[in-house]
């Protein structure tokens, strides 16, 4: 390899004409016998290196034939825009190095793959137009993510992966932790997260979060990525407020930032900008009489399932809120509503189109007594929890925040069923690796 400079492919359109230096990897080739083409990829686009053999002499011809699939290069030559494929640069190549050849068994070829195929060669899987366009997205969403916060204030505070305190009532992942006991993968950021609002205010998580959950649906992961801002002197409604601008923040930035990526996975585009503040809001007793009145058999009192929520968000084309759930269907730091005790001050956010739920959220109990009969209720180690009720005895506030949880809302946004997709390397209850 020389070091010469070299130019991504996204950055040829602005070299028609010029004499350029690409380093990419052969997506295919194929020969006429006198012009012989190999396309290139390098991750920020695609272009077409034309060997044509009476101008680049018997050496270098000859080396156009050890290009396989994945063959990784450098070309140096003449950047061309080639009128009848605009938008795929030729390279009239005049030098070639091989940098790393690639045997010709490729494991990804041209032709259906499994999915456990493909996500056992997940390290490969990855090079495809598709999984780039997903993760393309994915990147837009999370410096969307950090953009919107920045632009209000908030601060982003990062909290720990090992705990002792439990937030949720999924599954955990135990570690022996010196001689401090059991330490277990954290579930959620959000308890770091309401200390942190009582010093900063408003604040946000974002990071990797654990659930051993047995659950082997399309929208389960173990290891999957939540925000999680929390933001004093918030009421629960304030909280749906900044969930709707929030989610409209993030698909309207997708729309428009990642047209062709978003064409690459054949999104229907038209479905995501009508995403748009406000959403509709379902109480929770009205939503299980919808379900109930479409043949569910949900009861008052019950968490809502997948077939619930995509009976829910049927008539809509918008995320749905369903709030105010019954107490024990929810964690034990939500706040008790006032105005039925029955049920706590929260919410979640179904997506459109049968995503289901991709937010969970609530004003937070900021009661003494009441947070300490709800952590003794659930059985709950209250040892544990000494520094959280501290937060209720010196100085409480009014609280609210929730967990957007990344993977399902990108899947949503690309369309994709399944979130193993939208991850690079998914972590599910069958699969550690690559
Ligand atoms: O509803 P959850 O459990 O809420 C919390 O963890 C709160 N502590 C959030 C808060 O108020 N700060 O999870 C929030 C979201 C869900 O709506 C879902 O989008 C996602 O996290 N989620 C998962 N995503 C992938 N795989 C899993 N196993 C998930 N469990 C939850
Ligand atoms: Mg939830």
């Amino acid at each position: 390899m020389t070091t010469a400079p070299s130019l991504r492919i996204s950055e040829l359109p602005a070299h028609a004409g010029q004499h350029v230096v690409v380093r990419a990897w052969v997506t295919h080739v194929r020969s006429s016998g006198k012009v012989a083409f190999a396309a290139l990829r390098d991750g920020t686009g695609v272009a077409q290196a034309v060997f044509v053999k009476s101008q680049v002499g018997d050496d270098l011809w000859a080396r156009f034939a050890e290009l396989t699939t994945e063959t990784s290069v450098e070309i140096a030559g003449e950047a061309r825009v080639n009128p009848r494929a605009p938008s795929v640069l030729d390279i009239g190549v005049t030098r070639l190095e091989i940098i790393g050849p690639s045997p010709s068994d490729y494991p990804i070829q041209p032709k259906e793959h499994g999915i456990d195929f493909l996500l056992d060669h997940r390290h490969f899987w990855l090079r495809s137009p598709r999984q780039r366009a997903i993760m393309v997205i994915r990147n837009e969403v999370e410096q969307a993510i950090h953009d919107f916060f920045y632009e209000r204030g908030f601060l982003r505070v990062d909290t720990p992966i090992l705990t002792a305190a439990i937030g949720e009532r999924s599954g955990l992942f135990a570690t022996e932790y010196f001689e401090e006991g059991t330490a277990y993968l954290a579930q959620t950021g959000q308890l770091y997260g309401e200390a942190a609002a009582a010093a900063f205010g408003k604040i946000y998580t974002f990071g990797p979060t654990f659930r051993a959950e047995k659950s082997k649906t399309r929208r389960h992961l173990t290891e999957f990525w939540m925000i999680e801002p929390e933001v004093a002197w918030n009421d629960s409604e304030a909280n749906m407020k900044l969930q709707e601008d929030f989610v409209e923040f993030l698909v309207q930035r997708v729309v428009q930032r990642r047209r062709p990526e978003l064409d690459e996975l054949e999104r229907d585009v038209s479905k995501l900008e009508r995403i748009t503040a406000p959403f509709p809001r379902l109480n929770y007793t009205d939503a299980v009489a919808l379900v109930q009145r479409k043949g569910s058999t949900a009861k008052w009192g019950d968490d809502l399932g997948a077939e619930d929520e995509a009976l829910i968000v049927e008539d809509y084309d918008k995320p749905v809120f369903v709030f105010n759930y019954p107490k024990e269907a929810k964690a034990f730091y939500m706040k008790e509503n006032p105005d039925d005790p029955r049920t706590v001050l929260c919410n979640d956010l179904l997506a459109p189109e049968g995503f289901g739920e991709m937010i969970g959220g609530s004003q937070r109990e900021d009661d003494y007594d009441k947070l300490l009969a709800r952590i003794k209720e659930e059985g709950l180690p209250i040892e544990a929890y000494d520094w959280y009720l501290d937060l209720r005895r010196y100085g409480t506030f009014t609280h609210a925040g929730f967990g957007l949880g990344l993977e399902r809302t990108i899947a949503w946004i690309c369309g994709i069923q399944h979130i193993r997709e939208v991850i690079a390397f998914p972590r599910m209850m069958h699969r550690l690796r690559p």
